[in-house]
């Protein structure tokens, strides 16, 4: 199993961060600049609109930072439902991302809600897994992010990832400086990929599995070495458009060879 049978995607993860005219003046330095291989920029929802226009005829795709569970319309003050997200042209969409894990109280449950959400608009789910630190220093990664994925299996199907991305992003490694060692990641990224090879071989294969954790412009190529890292959830250095720019092209170097 090789990464040359997967396409590496990478996915530029804004948070809260931007006004129109940041947002207007990183994307002006990424267009024309990106090309061979496949990525997405994930705005703040408000900016979804604006970022599609200024996107229009370039091959950078739309990532929405969540969705409404609930529904695809009515009553939910504050949300933005999955119809909405297809109807500004997003082609992605992030769920179980840790930091609405852990400031949101979203559970494994709201998230595989979320994403069948998004796959009823033919939106494709990122989904987010990853341990914490406490976890992994209990021996405990492969059992959380089993019982994470495995909730959006159960309620979802397995089917379901075939036209899904799944993030693995450690909690200790985000926005922290702290990179998982290329190793590290591998053998979780390996992991989940037999832990869907157990129900659909063939699914498992082509499944992209992004590793996301301070990915930056240095540490990005030894990651995309390994066979079972299929790109990244980059946060904090996709507001610099360099560094951006760096590690998409370090993806698309993945691909020879
Ligand atoms: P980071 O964030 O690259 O700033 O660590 C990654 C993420 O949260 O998706």
């Amino acid at each position: 199993m090789t990464i040359q049978q997967r396409s590496p995607l990478v996915v530029g993860n804004w948070k809260m961060h931007g006004t129109f005219a940041s947002n207007s003046s990183l994307i002006q330095a990424l267009l024309g600049r990106i090309e061979g291989v496949a990525v997405a920029l994930a705005p703040p929802s408000l900016y979804l609109s604006a970022t599609r226009q200024q996107l229009t005829g370039s091959t950078i795709a739309l990532a929405a930072q969540n969705v409404a569970s609930e529904a695809q319309k009515g009553a939910y003050t504050g949300e933005t439902s999955a119809t909405m997200l297809a109807d500004v042209g997003v082609t992605y969409g992030i769920v179980g991302h840790s930091e609405r894990r852990q400031y949101y109280g979203e559970t494994d449950a709201l998230v595989a809600q979320k994403c069948l959400r998004l796959q009823e608009q033919g939106i494709q789910p990122i989904i987010c897994v990853g341990e914490s630190l406490a976890e992994r220093e209990a021996g405990q990664v492969e059992q959380v992010v089993s019982r994470q994925l495995r909730a959006v299996i159960e309620l979802c199907g397995i089917e379901a990832l075939s036209q899904a991305v799944i993030a693995y992003e450690p909690v200790w490694a985000i926005g922290t400086g702290k990179t998982a060692t290329p190793q590290d990641a591998q053998a979780v990224h390996q992991f989940l990929r037999q832990l869907v090879a157990a129900h659909n071989k063939n699914i498992a294969e082509k499944l992209c599995i992004l590793y996301g954790g301070s990915v930056k412009a240095d540490n990005a190529a030894s990651l995309f070495a390994m066979p079972d890292i299929d790109g990244a959830l980059v946060g904090g250095a996709s507001l610099v458009a360099s560094d951006f720019l760096a590690i998409c092209h370090a993806a698309k170097a993945s691909i020879v060879g």
